[in-house]
């Protein structure tokens, strides 16, 4: 008999980004305006704390739920920030990433013919890891309620299968950050509802106007709520690995177990470097900020005078115009745009099938990188 694989595995596909981004290597001058990562570096005594944490040996296994010295720091953040509380003895897992955060509540809760329900467009790396449980993905579509997703609209989704919605706030690939009074109809519509809800969080430092308001701090669902969250992207370190899980303590025993099975626990010096992230560096997402809205408030001004139909973000670091007059697909736009106009951008449909009509433009990129873009993206778009 033929060696074979899980079906589940050999139906998984290069994410869309990738697939894209991958192409630049045979457009050596064009302009990439698809990366979804800080374009600072690390703070300096971040990345101190991890050469420290090296040179003192400090180079082995951790607790499986992480140091508890950064359980307990993720507390105090986020306890001063937004107000809410988890216990880090028992209600706070340090993953490797946000990305393992997702892997290890999913494989946690689902089981196969459960369905999880996503507002849609939305960031890709969740429904591969959904699919794998056996698992179906369900999606809630956002793009005429100018991307909130709507309580109503939600509650006709559920049924006895449901077993999860997630939200992602601020969201990738739109940035745009969920409003009170949405947040303040979910919660009171989901409170009642046997349904698990997972809150992404991962871009709440990039809040550019008001206050993040986290889902965690509504107590009426705090008995069913996961937050994931992370230093990726607050502190530019994506490549340090560290994310962390935040719920309630009894099915944390079980997330732990997931995720000790998976990796025993995160990188020993990347989890020294996040504690200094999350307190002596606790304020540097403030000072990116500035620079991403400088970057935001020109691009998205750009968008607009190119005639291209857009929701102003205030989140994260993307931007999610409309190019549905031009009559074509968004892959096949974004082809275009790189072959002749030497532009890099996501195709929209990379974020589900919701996102079709849509190009993502990352604006993690210095100023000079973004005004280059913004200009072969008006040039092609008048060859149109
Ligand atoms: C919404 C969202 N969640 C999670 C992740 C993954 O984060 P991490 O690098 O911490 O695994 C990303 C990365 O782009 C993201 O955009």
């Amino acid at each position: 008999m033929p060696l074979t694989i899980n079906p589940r595995a050999n139906a998984l596909e290069v994410p869309g980004i990738r697939k894209f981004s991958n192409q630049l290597v045979n457009f050596p001058n064009a302009i990439n305006l698809t990366i979804g990562q800080p374009d600072f570096p690390t703070p300096i005594s971040v990345k101190e704390a991890g050469i420290r944490a090296i040179e003192q040996n400090l180079t082995g296994y951790s607790h499986n739920a992480g140091l508890l010295e950064l359980r307990e720091a993720v507390n105090t953040f986020f306890s001063n920030k937004y107000g809410f509380s988890y216990d880090p003895q028992h209600e706070i897992v340090i993953t490797n990433g946000a990305s393992e955060a997702i892997d290890s509540i999913f494989r946690t809760i689902l089981v196969e013919g459960d369905e999880v329900i996503l507002p849609a467009p939305i960031y890709s790396g969740y429904v591969p890891v959904i699919e794998l449980c056996g698992a179906k993905v369900v999606y809630l579509d956002t793009t005429d309620t100018a991307f909130q997703p709507s309580a109503e609209q939600l509650e006709k989704l559920i049924t006895d299968k449901t077993k999860a919605v997630l939200f992602n706030n601020p969201s990738n690939p739109t940035g745009i950050v969920m409003q009170r009074e949405t947040m303040d109809e979910l919660v009171q519509m989901l409170k009642d509802k046997d349904v698990y809800i997972l809150t992404d969080e991962i871009y709440s430092e990039n809040t550019f106007s008001g206050s993040h308001i986290s889902l965690a701090s509504y107590s009426e669902i705090r008995d069913k709520l996961f937050c994931l969250h992370g230093v990726s992207k607050s502190h530019s370190m994506t490549g340090w690995r560290i994310g962390f899980v935040m719920g309630p303590a009894e099915i944390m025993k079980k997330v732990t177990l997931v995720h000790a099975y998976n990796s025993i626990c995160s990188s020993l010096p990347a989890q020294y470097a996040a504690i200094e992230a999350l307190t002596n560096a606790k304020d540097t997402p403030a000072e990116m900020n500035m620079e991403y809205v400088r970057r935001r408030d020109y691009v998205y001004h750009r968008l607009l005078e190119i005639g291209l139909s857009v929701e102003k973000p205030n989140g994260a670091f993307y931007i999610f115009p409309s190019i549905k007059a031009y009559g074509m697909s968004s892959f096949e736009f974004a082809t275009k745009l790189l072959h002749s106009g030497g532009l890099a951008v996501v195709p929209g449909s990379t974020f589900t099938p919701y996102g079709e009509g849509y190009i993502r433009i990352s604006y993690a990129y210095s100023m000079p990188i973004l005004v280059e873009g913004l200009n072969r993206l008006e040039n092609f778009i008048q060859t149109l």
